[in-house]
C-alpha cells in the first residue's frame, strides 16, 4: 500500500538517506524536502527556520532547482558555502510577507453593543482597545498567490483572514475558533463568515483542514474546531442557508478524523473507537527543520522517522510541545522532548471535542429537518460517550485522563484537558461534573495567581508549567460555568477574574496582548519552546472579549489606574484573597 521512498540529504558532508513509507510534508522540492531546504536551514542564515520557508520565489521552481544544481556542482560534495547560499537566496527569493496586503475589515465599527455590558470603566476602555486590534490583524492574500501558487508556500484562500500575529503570518486552524467568537462579539459577522468559508474551501481541497495556511502544513491538521465555528456563527445569525451549505464540508472533515485518526481499543471484551493525533510524515518539519534534525541526532533511522512523525502529531494536537506527549522507555509519562510519542496517546480533549462535534452535527441535521442523519450522529456521540467513560474516566480520581496505548493505562498527571468532557458536556451522570470540580481543587493547579497552568511539570516546553494559554482557560471556565453547583460557578468566576487581571496587567506594562502568559508574577508573558513569545494575539483577544462579555457585570480591573507600579502590591493581595 505504501510507496517506499528514499529521501537523501547532505548533512555535515555526510549523505544521509532516510527510507520512508511516507510522503514528505508537501510535494514542493524547495519548501518541503530537497537540498535547498536542507542546506539553507543547516547554514542557519536566519534566526527562525520559518523565515526561509515563507520566502517567495522570484523564478519558477524548475529554474530555481536547476540554478541550485548548477551552483552545487561548483562546490566540493555539492555543499554550497553560506556566503554563496546568501547570494543564491537574494537572486531567487524574496523576503516573507509579500503575499499579503494589509486589510481593514470593512465590517469593523466603533462601539459594538457588548461593550455596554462591561461595568468596570477601565475594563470597558481596554475591551475597546482589544476590539481595535482586529483592524491590525486583518490580512488579504494578493491575487498573485492565486495566479502563481507555485511561487509561494502560502496556500491561497478566497477570503481575507484575521491572523494570530507575530511570526504567525497566515491563518491557523484552532486559533481561529476563538478569533471567530471574538469577531462575532465585535459584530464582524462578514469577517467571521469569510474565515469559515476559507476553512470549508480547504476541506474541499484537502479533505480536511490543514494546521495553517502554508503548504508545509498540508499533511497535518489541528484540533478540529470547524463544526464549532459554524455553530458559533449559526447562533449569532440563525442563517439556515449557511448551515445547509456548510454541512457537507463538516461531514467530510468528520470522516477524515474517523478514517485517518481513529484507533480501536479493546477493554473488558468491548471494542471502543477513540481518536488520536497521528501524522505519517517521517521527515523534519520544514519550518523547524534544524530543531528536528538536532533533536534526532544519534537515533537509528527508524527512531528518527518515528520521532519526526510524533513531533508533527504534537504540532497537530496544538500542544507543541509538552511533557504531556512524552512516553519514556518504561512506558511512563516522563522523559524529554526526544520521548515525544503523541500518536501513542488517546487525548481526553480531542475526544471530548469530537463528542461535542457529533452532538452538534446531529443538531444541524435536526435543524435542517433530516432526522435520520441526526440519529446517526446521536448514535456516534453515544458510542463515544461510552468509550470515553470506559477508557478515559477514572472514578477514583474523578476526572478523565489520556490513555497510553503502549502501557494500556492512563496518565494521571494534571492537565486542564483532564476536564475537557465538562466543557463538552460529554458525561452521562451529573455527579461526574461535580467530582471533576473536586479533582481540580485538589490538583494543585489552582494555587497560582494568574491562571491555570498547562501542567505542573516545568519542562521548558511552552505547553507546560508555568505557561497558561487562553484556549485552555476558556474551555475550563466555560465548562465550570455550565455546571449546576454554586461552587463550580464561583470557581469559574474566580478563574475568569484571575485571567482578565493577568491580561490587563500585562497590557498595562507592554501595551500588547500575548499568545500565552506566566501563571506567576504580576502580568507577564509566557516563555519556553522553540520561538520567542508572540504579540498580537488572535485567540488571546477572542478569549478576553468572551470573558468580558460573559462576566462583564462582575469583573474588575482591580486597580483604578493602568500601569502604576505602586498599585501592583494591592492588585496582588487582591488576587491572593480571591483564592
Ligand atoms: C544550469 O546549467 C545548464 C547547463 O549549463 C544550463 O542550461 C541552465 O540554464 C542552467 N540553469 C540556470 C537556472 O542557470
Ligand atoms: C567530502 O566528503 C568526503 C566523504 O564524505 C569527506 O571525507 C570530505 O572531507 C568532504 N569534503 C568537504 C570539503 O567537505
Ligand atoms: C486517509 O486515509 C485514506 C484511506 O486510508 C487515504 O486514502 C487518504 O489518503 C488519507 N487522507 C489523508 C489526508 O491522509
Ligand atoms: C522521570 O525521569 C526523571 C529523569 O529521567 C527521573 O529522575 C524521575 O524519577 C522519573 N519519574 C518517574 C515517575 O519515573
Ligand atoms: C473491567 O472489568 C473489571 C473486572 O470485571 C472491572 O473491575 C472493571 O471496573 C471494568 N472496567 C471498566 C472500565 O469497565
Amino acid at each position: 500500500m505504501h510507496n517506499f521512498v528514499v529521501f537523501c540529504f547532505l548533512s555535515a558532508a555526510l549523505l544521509v538517506c532516510v527510507k520512508g513509507a511516507f510522503p514528505p510534508p508537501c510535494d514542493s522540492e524547495i519548501y518541503c524536502s530537497g537540498p535547498i531546504l536542507h542546506q539553507v536551514q543547516e547554514a542557519k542564515l536566519f534566526d527562525d527556520d520559518k523565515f526561509f520557508v515563507d520566502m517567495k520565489l522570484r523564478e519558477t521552481p524548475d529554474v530555481v532547482l536547476s540554478a541550485f544544481r548548477n551552483l552545487s556542482q561548483e562546490h566540493p560534495n555539492a555543499t554550497v558555502p553560506p556566503g554563496k547560499l546568501q547570494e543564491f537566496l537574494s537572486l531567487y527569493f524574496e523576503a516573507p510577507g509579500t503575499e499579503f496586503e494589509s486589510w481593514t475589515p470593512p465590517d469593523w465599527h466603533d462601539k459594538p453593543k457588548f461593550l455596554e455590558g462591561i461595568a468596570d470603566q477601565e475594563l470597558r476602555n481596554w475591551a475597546e482597545k482589544i476590539h481595535h486590534l482586529w483592524k491590525s490583524l486583518g490580512r488579504k492574500i494578493r491575487a498573485s498567490v492565486k495566479d502563481h501558487p507555485e511561487l509561494y508556500s502560502q496556500i491561497y484562500t478566497p477570503h481575507p483572514v484575521v491572523v494570530p500575529g507575530g511570526r504567525f503570518r497566515e491563518l491557523y486552524y484552532w486559533d481561529s475558533y476563538w478569533v471567530i467568537n471574538g469577531l462575532l462579539l465585535s459584530e464582524m459577522t462578514d469577517t467571521a463568515y469569510g474565515m469559515i468559508q476559507n476553512f470549508l474551501y480547504l476541506v474541499n481541497r484537502y479533505g480536511f483542514v490543514p494546521n495553517g495556511g502554508r503548504i508545509y502544513y498540508e499533511r497535518r491538521s489541528q484540533p478540529p474546531f470547524l463544526t464549532l465555528m459554524v455553530e458559533s456563527y449559526y447562533q449569532a445569525t440563525k442563517d439556515k442557508d449557511f448551515l445547509r451549505s456548510a454541512l457537507p464540508g463538516l461531514e467530510q472533515e468528520y470522516r477524515f478524523w474517523m478514517q485517518n485518526r481513529s484507533v480501536a481499543v479493546r477493554l473488558n471484551e468491548t471494542l471502543h473507537v477513540l481518536n488520536r493525533y497521528d501524522v505519517q510524515v517521517g521527515l523534519p518539519r520544514p519550518e523547524s527543520y534544524t530543531d528536528d534534525l538536532e533533536l534526532a541526532e544519534g537515533l537509528t533511522d527508524d527512531r528518527k522517522e518515528q520521532l519526526w512523525m510524533d513531533l508533527k502529531a504534537g504540532a497537530e494536537s496544538g500542544w507543541d510541545f509538552t511533557s504531556r506527549w512524552y512516553i519514556d522507555g518504561d512506558g511512563h509519562n516522563n522523559g524529554t522532548l526526544r520521548d515525544t510519542r503523541t500518536s501513542q496517546i488517546l487525548p481526553a480533549d480531542l475526544n471530548a471535542l469530537l463528542c461535542l462535534s457529533e452532538k452538534t452535527l446531529a443538531s444541524f441535521h435536526r435543524i435542517l429537518g433530516d432526522g435520520d442523519s441526526a440519529a446517526r450522529y446521536d448514535q456516534a456521540a453515544a458510542r463515544r460517550l461510552q468509550a470515553i467513560e470506559s477508557v478515559l474516566w477514572d472514578a477514583e480520581r474523578g476526572a478523565w485522563f489520556d490513555y497510553n496505548l503502549v502501557t494500556q493505562s492512563k496518565h494521571f498527571e494534571f492537565y486542564p484537558s483532564n476536564l475537557a468532557p465538562v466543557w463538552a458536556q460529554c458525561y452521562s451522570r451529573p455527579e461526574m461534573g461535580e467530582k471533576a470540580v473536586q479533582y481540580l481543587k485538589k490538583s494543585g493547579a489552582l494555587q497560582f495567581p494568574n491562571g491555570v497552568p498547562t501542567s505542573l511539570t516545568d519542562s521548558g516546553q511552552q505547553w507546560d508549567y508555568p505557561n497558561a494559554w487562553p484556549p485552555l482557560q476558556h474551555m475550563l471556565i466555560s465548562g465550570l460555568s455550565k455546571l449546576p453547583s454554586e461552587d463550580a460557578k464561583q470557581l469559574a468566576l474566580d478563574l475568569a477574574q484571575r485571567w482578565i487581571r493577568t491580561n490587563w496587567l500585562a497590557y498595562g506594562k507592554y501595551e500588547a496582548m500575548f499568545e500565552k502568559y506566566d501563571v506567576n508574577g504580576d502580568g507577564k508573558p509566557g516563555g519556553g519552546g522553540e520561538y520567542e513569545v508572540q504579540l498580537g494575539f488572535g485567540w488571546t483577544n477572542g478569549v478576553a472579549l468572551q470573558l468580558l462579555d460573559q462576566y462583564g457585570a462582575t469583573l474588575t480591573s482591580g486597580s483604578g489606574h493602568l500601569s502604576t507600579g505602586l498599585l501592583l502590591p494591592l492588585v496582588i493581595s487582591a488576587t491572593l484573597m480571591l483564592q
